[in-house]
């Protein structure tokens, strides 16, 4: 891809996904583009960047949606679901028991691996017998992501990653996959929404799990989605990031002492 032609790509992915594009990753790119280059019948990678420049909505859509990483697991990072099950959750619906309500949201659901875990643990710790009201929001950028989410189905590889047996009675068998149990997906409101648009939609929020995506972004675009999290969130409210983004590791550390971290009104919750 020429120099020029991929700045463009860069720039067209800041503004519409948060992506940060290096130059190290114009294989990467190439790769993940060749068969949208296929689909959309251009010849070269020339011809579809030419064509991204005249503003083509459904390309450009398309483009952005193949730079996505929807990698996820359930129960993704087992010591983080442990530690929400024996501490963090008890504590909270200890401080939410005279209302009895519970506003969690997962923030790049990816195809719901996440979500479904949430679910799983707040139907095992018996809040949705015992008739609290929780609204459990799951949004990704991706369109495919969402569809495939909102579907609840996985081939058995998805499902061996992180599911015990305990947890395998909510999937029922269909065919060559496994489908989650329809009251789990009935938990859930699935939206497609970007990180980048305004969250003035959302009511405050006890948790939020905005994992493994805000690495993809530069650091002035995390800080600017961190900072409007924690103003979307109770005081006593959690974020939850990914494993590998606790503040003070590589490419956090700029956020850590920084404006998104004096605004923030939220517990980031630690592990180690
Ligand atoms: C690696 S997955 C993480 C899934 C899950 N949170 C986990 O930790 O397993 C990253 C997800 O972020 C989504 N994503 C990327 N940019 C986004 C944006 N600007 N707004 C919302 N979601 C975005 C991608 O579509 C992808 O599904």
């Amino acid at each position: 891809m020429a120099p020029d032609d991929f700045a463009f790509l860069a720039r067209l992915l800041r503004r519409r996904s948060g992506l940060s594009l290096t130059p190290d990753k114009k294989a990467l790119a190439n790769r993940r583009l060749t068969p949208v280059m296929r689909r959309f019948d251009f010849k070269d990678m020339a011809g579809l960047i030419g064509e991204l420049r005249l503003g083509r909505e459904a390309l450009a859509d398309a483009v952005t949606e193949a730079m996505t990483v929807n990698e996820s697991s359930f129960f993704r990072d087992a010591a983080l679901f442990r530690k929400l099950r024996e501490d963090v959750l008890p504590r909270l619906v200890e401080a939410r028991g005279r209302d009895k309500r519970l506003r969690i949201w997962s923030a790049a659901c990816a195809a719901g691996q996440e979500v479904y875990s949430i679910a799983i643990l707040l139907t095992d710790m018996g809040l949705v017998r015992d008739g609290w009201n929780i609204d459990l929001i799951a949004t990704d950028l991706s369109g495919e992501a969402i569809a495939r989410a909102e579907a609840g189905r996985y081939a058995s590889c998805e499902i061996e990653r992180g599911l015990d047996p305990h947890a395998m009675r909510y999937f029922r068998r269909e065919r060559s996959e496994w489908a989650v149990d329809a009251a789990l997906r009935r938990m859930v409101t699935f939206k497609r929404f970007n990180l980048l648009d305004s969250f003035g939609w959302l009511d405050e929020m006890d948790i939020v799990f905005c994992r493994n995506v805000l690495m993809y972004f530069d650091i002035a675009t995390r800080l600017d989605v961190l900072d409007r999290i924690a103003d979307t969130m109770a005081p006593d409210g959690l974020l939850l990031l990914g494993e590998n983004e606790t503040p003070g590791r590589a490419g956090f550390a700029a956020s850590a002492g920084g404006p998104g971290y004096e605004k923030s009104r939220a517990s980031i919750l630690r592990l180690g």
